[in-house]
């Protein structure tokens, strides 16, 4: 049985090499998309300070419809065109929203959130979906946060294709 072991580190990159390294070993031997998703958002709405949020939203081949996730409950579909996680997936670009007041179109869910990272997934060009993380905290996130939750993410693509 896999044991989240509290982060040790106060700095944010080796924060996410820890977390990237428990979320190997939390997925591993496991493909199905539903079951690491759960576990996934688990693992960094837990391990991670500051956070109000943390899960995915899938593309249905139309709109995003949110798929598992930890915090309050959520909107459950996303057109593309809309909010910061319908930005990350049509831009295919992670969006980092230092005040989510100030994002036109930001839709809030839970009216604590102030920040936000959105990291789309990609698989082979196709759009899979997007991470959402939310903050209580006024920028909350930063460029360590990007290339952290980018990391992280990737690890969770990969573990839908590992043998
Ligand atoms: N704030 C997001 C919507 C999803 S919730 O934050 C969980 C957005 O603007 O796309």
């Amino acid at each position: 049985m896999f044991t989240a072991a509290a982060l040790q580190s106060d700095s944010k990159p080796e924060q996410y090499a820890e977390l990237a390294e428990q979320a190997r070993g939390l997925l591993h031997g496991e493909r199905d998309r539903i079951a690491n998703a759960a576990n996934f958002a688990a693992l960094v709405y837990n391990a991670l300070p500051g956070l109000n949020w943390a899960g995915f939203y899938f593309f249905d081949g139309t709109e995003l419809v949110v798929g598992p996730f930890q915090g309050q409950p959520a909107c459950v579909r996303i057109a593309l065109d809309k909010g910061v996680c319908g930005a990350a997936a049509s831009t295919r670009q992670t969006q980092v929203v230092l005040d989510v007041h100030a994002f036109p179109g930001h839709i809030a869910c839970d009216a604590a959130s102030r920040s936000e990272i959105v990291v789309p997934l990609v698989v082979d060009g196709n759009l899979l979906g997007v991470f959402d993380v939310d903050s209580p905290e006024l920028a909350r996130f930063d460029e360590d946060d990007r290339v952290g939750m980018e990391r992280l993410a990737a690890i969770f693509l990969q573990s839908l294709r590992a043998e």
